[in-house]
């Protein structure tokens, strides 16, 4: 337990992979406040939306408005997500400070969810990445699908690996190993990882868990213990992959939070303020938020 790290890293990726996934229009106002929100509780990386084909993901087509709407606070990274040159190109006007290029370890994921190979990802990543670079914007990828499929089930290590070493071979500075799915446990979670690590330090890596078998908080505690100490959450646990069909939000912020805080470990976050954040958008979408750590909070502000 000593290599434990003392602080940990947030990304909020509410507003981008849980917003992404919500059936009813949210309007553009009410991710900006959600944004606002966050930043107030702390949150000092945000993921605010995507650069993507509005017919593909109509949820994300106000990321213009979106991105002009925040009030943008000193300290706080706010990051995009662009597939492809002219998502980069439509990002620039709004001044992202960080984009994410995302692939995925399985070939099935990744024409489903961005209609190419994995290798044609990587072609199309690579320009953007170089002129990110050129810009000054940092570039984190993300790495679908690095225990399991929806399409193709288990996916093993040498798979993440084999994508680790693409996405460092571009110039892609952090890599995020994402569990899709949400079927990830421990073990196989850690195995993601150490294939990545053949490839990044353990600075430039980050979890990213989505929570369908309620897996994440075990999955982030065992991240933790081999010195990971960045995770992407999901405030109220919003979220899931239009092209994961089944697969539930990410593992909620405030859960996340909560263990941490419980262990002694620093994320710089007022979990009350977040709790608040989260009570927000779950009231927005008129039902109760996934987190556990909220909803137990919640009932005992009532009583
Ligand atoms: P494509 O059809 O292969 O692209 O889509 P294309 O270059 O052949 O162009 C086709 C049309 O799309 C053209 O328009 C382009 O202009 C347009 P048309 O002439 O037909 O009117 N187009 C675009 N429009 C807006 N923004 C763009 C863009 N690129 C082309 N950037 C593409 C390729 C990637 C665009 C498409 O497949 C797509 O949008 N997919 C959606 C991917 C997505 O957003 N998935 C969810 C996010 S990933 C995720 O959630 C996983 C993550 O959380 C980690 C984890 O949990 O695993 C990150
Ligand atoms: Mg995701």
């Amino acid at each position: 337990m000593n290599t434990l790290p003392n602080r940990v890293k947030l990304v909020d990726v509410g507003p981008r992979d849980g917003l992404q996934n919500e059936k009813q229009p949210v309007p553009a106002a009410v991710k900006i406040e959600l944004v606002h929100r966050l930043q107030a509780a702390g949150l000092r990386e945000i993921e605010v939306t995507s650069y993507v084909s509005p017919k593909w993901v109509p949820q994300m087509a106000d990321n213009h408005e979106v991105m002009q709407g925040v009030r943008r606070q000193s300290g706080v990274r706010y990051s995009v997500l662009t597939p492809n040159m002219k998502g980069f190109e439509a990002s620039l006007a709004d001044r992202p400070d960080e984009i994410v290029v995302f692939g995925a370890a399985s070939e099935a994921f990744s024409q489903k969810n961005i209609n190419c190979s994995i290798a044609e990802s990587i072609e199309r990543f690579a320009p953007v990445v170089e002129a990110a670079k050129a810009k000054g914007i940092a570039v984190r990828g993300a790495m679908s699908c690095t225990v399991g499929c929806p399409y193709e089930g288990e996916v093993p290590p040498s798979r993440v690996e084999y994508l680790a070493g693409l996405m460092k071979g571009i110039g892609v500075e952090h890599v995020g190993v994402a569990d899709t799915i949400g079927v990830g446990t421990p073990k196989k979670v850690q195995a993601a990882f150490d294939a990545t690590l053949k490839h990044y330090d353990i600075d430039s890596v980050s979890g990213h868990f989505h929570d369908t078998y309620g897996q994440a908080v075990g999955n982030t505690l065992a991240a933790l213990e081999m010195g990971v100490w960045q995770f992407d959450a999901s405030v109220a646990g919003l979220g899931g992959c239009p092209y994961a069909k089944g697969a539930t939000g990410n593992v909620a912020t405030e859960d996340v939070v909560y263990m941490l805080h419980g262990m002694g470990i620093d994320t710089g976050i007022d979990l009350d303020a977040l709790i608040d954040a989260g009570a927000y958008i779950s009231e927005q979408l008129g039902r109760p938020t996934n987190s556990r750590v909220a909803r137990a909070v919640l009932a005992k502000r009532k009583a």
